[in-house]
């Protein structure tokens, strides 16, 4: 499957490029953001979140590990599993129940929960870049695939 690596340059276009994803899952997938703090995994999501139709406001779930919005129909779990001491406690969490179905899921640091996640049809590795960030996009299902060429298309 064909890897795409991107490079956006502030705030404003990471939320744009996040809302553009956002729509091209239409609001069902599993997402895994790897970045060290303050890389824009939670700016990448605001704008997938917002792409989706979203007009609140979008928090860090750092505290709440989850935090859900439901928009029409469309069901989005947005992860930080940055305080999450041991993986298992995703089991007392119900994660099973937050992957049922068409959801979109968005997880921050999902290596901390390995194990007790399912596949994600595209990780996305964050990092720096002098100036902005570069996206390297890696899919993992035909879904993932189908987005990364649209966006590599859209964002080169
Ligand atoms: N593509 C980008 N280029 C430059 N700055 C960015 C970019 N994306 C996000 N930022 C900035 O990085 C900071 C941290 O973003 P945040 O989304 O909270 O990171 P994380 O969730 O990875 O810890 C914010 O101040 C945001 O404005
Ligand atoms: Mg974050």
């Amino acid at each position: 499957m064909p890897e795409v690596t991107l490079f956006v340059e502030g705030e404003e276009a990471m939320a744009a490029f996040g809302a553009r994803l956002g729509q091209l899952t239409a609001g069902a997938g599993t997402l895994f953001l790897n970045g060290d703090l303050g890389m824009g995994k939670t700016t990448l999501s605001r704008g997938m979140i917002r792409g989706l139709g979203h007009q609140g406001p979008v928090k860090s779930p750092t505290f709440t590990l989850v935090e859900p919005y439901e928009i029409g129909p469309v069901r989005i779990y947005h992860f930080d599993l940055y305080r999450l001491a041991d993986p298992e406690e995703l089991e007392f969490m119900g994660i099973r129940d937050y992957f049922e179905g068409a959801t979109l899921c968005l997880v921050e640091w999902p290596e901390k929960g390995q194990g007790f996640l399912p596949k994600p049809d595209m990780v996305i590795n964050i990092s720096a870049q002098t100036p902005g960030r570069s996206l390297h996009l890696v899919p993992r299902s035909p879904a993932g695939e189908a987005w990364a060429t649209e966006l590599a298309t859209e964002f080169m």
